[in-house]
């Protein structure tokens, strides 16, 4: 597989390499195809969240041999005592009706949980055929809400990661791996 090109300037703020790109497809590919035989004959909507998704979205969709679609929500936190309640703000929905679809919630990484939560019951509320998670990185260990992960790309500890579309204010998402970032960079700031 070709290289991808890495912004040189970025990868002093990273520690340590937690997965490389060549192991992030290979698990990417792999769930492509467990949801191809899962979801046969049931042409699925897969449902990101932006702009994190970016990557994991455009890999799994090519790692599906079955038809699917696709559409995309973004949300914005309200402050940090709104967000402590589980409650976002929708800035973008869905352009799909979804009564009756088979969705699969697309997410890069959940956390505590709260995102999810909170848009997994705005959906249901919206009675989809059927609901389920596929999520690439799962952070559980500040989980505040347990929630039903039927697809999980790899556990990854509570460190501050970036790359493959995860991003600290905004950079380092075109890191084609997923590293872990450095103190000083998280103090630097933005
Ligand atoms: C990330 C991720 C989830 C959320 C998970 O998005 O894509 O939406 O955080 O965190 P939680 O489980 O604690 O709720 P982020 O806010 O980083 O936005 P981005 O995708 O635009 O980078």
């Amino acid at each position: 597989m070709e290289e991808y090109p890495v912004p040189e300037e970025w990868m002093q703020d990273i520690s340590r390499v937690l997965f490389t790109s060549e192991q992030i497809q290979e698990r990417v590919a792999a769930l492509g195809q467990q949801i191809a035989r899962d979801y046969a004959g049931k042409s699925p909507l897969l449902v990101g969240v932006l702009k994190g998704i970016i990557f994991f979205m455009a890999d799994l969709l090519r790692a599906i041999n079955i038809p699917v679609e696709v559409d995309f929500m973004s949300v914005s936190n309200y402050s940090p005592e709104a967000r402590q309640q589980g409650v976002v703000r929708l800035v973008k929905d869905l352009e799909t009706p979804i009564a009756g679809r088979h969705l699969i919630f697309v997410e890069d990484i959940i956390d505590t949980g709260l995102t999810l939560h909170y848009l997994l019951r705005s959906l249901q509320a919206r009675q989809p055929a059927s609901l389920e998670v596929c999520v690439l990185f799962n952070k559980d260990k500040r989980r505040l809400i347990d929630l039903p992960l039927r697809y999980k790309g790899f556990d990854i500890p509570d460190y501050y990661v970036v790359g493959y579309g995860l991003d600290y204010r905004e950079k380092y998402r075109n890191l084609p791996f997923v590293g872990l970032l450095k103190a000083e960079a998280l103090h630097r700031g933005g």
